[in-house]
């Protein structure tokens, strides 16, 4: 393994682009970044029954999300024990068993091995219990969003985002009694760029709005003119976790973005009670972020995305919109139709972005270029607690949690994972 020390130095705020797009870099983030940490799988909306499942992926490994017969949500390797192929290859649905199109080995939602054509074939002293999928050992949810950890003995989702996390989080989750829940399927689409630098930007980075999204921000301008002085001069605040989370929203609830219809909706003077001023005007505005490593969301038109690292020069966005629950039909569809404008696979916020991460990426092989450190030094020495937003803040305008965000990744990729100094999880299971 590498010891990446001298590519970031996050108290300097100074990266190395190499970490964009260094097989090795890429390889040793899917060993001890993502097999140790708690990845996004579904939203509990999307179980409704026993066997309904969803495919994704945690890392770049295939993953099958189902609700067992107790209604648990459990979560596999998405691989046939047999000879690999996947086991489900629908993107959601509902079925009783997991049937290999190989040679037929069937699973039921426990994960264990049912079916075996000519298992009179096999010795006798065979046991299909041995060859169950593989499960993944620690599913845990916060408020509908669940996440999955191939660390048995991980900190718990919980402390994982921490108090503070949590308090931006709810902001945007728990702004209904009733909870959330996802509208349709799935948004998916990939973009030529390393994974982090979406990441690392929902997190962090507030400095390109004004310029990389000035045509979107005329486009909503009331007077067509451009970014309003006092959009481009926002009061904010920017949250960084020692966990690597990162959130970042402006405190200007008169220059908010919300779709008009979603707006009206909102009964403020419940939300204040239940949030609280200070998140109602702050986290609950334009504000993003990130849970370290991979999920971000867009709370204003109720975004939850996935970057799926696909190689170090690709990443598949995964996108869901989500809503309140008590919200009427029609405000709903609102809440859609502005997600899809602006934050939409053809979103005229996400273009922007995409077309600045891939030039990134596609120039990232020259020499010269891929030794040239880049800067993520704004706002430094600016962090503290400001008394009202709780954890360690600095201005909107900073790169503070860019910094935190590489100062988690940089702590992860230095120290040996679970799965260097125990067993793999299938030989686990098999003791068990
Ligand atoms: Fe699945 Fe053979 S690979 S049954």
């Amino acid at each position: 393994m590498l010891d990446v020390s001298s590519l970031v130095d996050a108290d300097g705020g100074l990266i190395e682009r190499s970490i964009y797009n260094d097989e090795r870099i890429y390889k040793q983030e899917m060993a001890r970044i993502f097999a140790r940490s708690w990845l996004f799988l579904a939203h509990r909306s999307q179980f409704k029954k026993p066997g309904d499942f969803f495919t994704t992926y945690m890392g770049e490994d295939p993953i099958i999300v189902t609700m067992d017969k107790k209604k648990n949500i459990r979560a596999y390797l998405n691989s046939c024990r047999h000879r690999g192929v996947r086991v489900c290859r629908a993107d959601a649905g509902s079925t009783k068993m997991f049937t290999c199109t190989y040679h037929g080995w069937a699973y039921n939602l426990d994960g264990e091995l049912q079916t075996i054509p000519n298992q009179q074939a096999y010795p006798d002293d065979w046991n299909p219990k041995d060859w169950g999928l593989v499960e993944v050992p620690n599913v845990q949810e916060y408020k509908g969003l669940i996440f999955g950890n191939w660390d048995a003995d991980a900190m718990s989702l919980s402390d994982s985002l921490g108090d503070d996390m949590k308090y931006y989080l709810d902001a945007f989750i728990d702004r209904d009694p009733e909870g959330t829940e996802v509208l349709g399927g799935v948004m998916k689409w990939t973009l030529d760029g390393n994974w982090k630098l979406a990441a690392e930007q929902f997190a962090t980075d507030w400095y390109h709005v004004n310029m990389s999204h000035a045509s979107a921000l005329m486009v909503l301008s009331p007077t067509g003119k451009g970014p309003k002085p006092e959009i481009a001069s926002t009061p904010g605040r920017q949250f960084t976790s020692e966990h690597g989370h990162g959130a970042g929203f402006p405190t200007h609830p008169k220059s908010r973005f919300d779709a008009q219809t979603v707006h009206e909706y909102y009964d403020y003077d419940f939300l204040r009670e239940r949030l609280g001023d200070d998140r109602v005007e702050g986290p609950m505005t334009t504000g993003h972020a990130t849970i370290f490593p991979s999920f971000s969301y867009l709370p204003v038109n109720g975004s939850i995305r996935i970057w799926h690292p696909k190689g170090p020069n690709k990443m598949e966005v995964w996108a869901w919109v989500l809503v309140d629950k008590s919200m009427p039909e029609d405000v709903k569809n609102a809440q859609r139709l502005y997600n899809l404008r602006t934050f939409g696979p053809s979103g005229i916020f996400e273009a922007d972005d995409g077309e600045n991460w891939s030039e990134i990426q596609a120039i990232s092989e020259g020499f010269i270029t891929n030794n040239t450190s880049l800067n993520f030094q704004m706002g430094i020495g600016n962090e503290h607690e400001d008394g009202t937003y709780p954890g360690t803040t600095s201005e909107l305008y900073s790169d503070a949690a860019g910094r935190g965000f590489y100062r988690q990744w940089t702590k992860l990729m230095n120290t040996p994972a679970w799965h260097e100094t125990k067993t793999r999880p299938a030989a686990d299971k098999e003791e068990n």
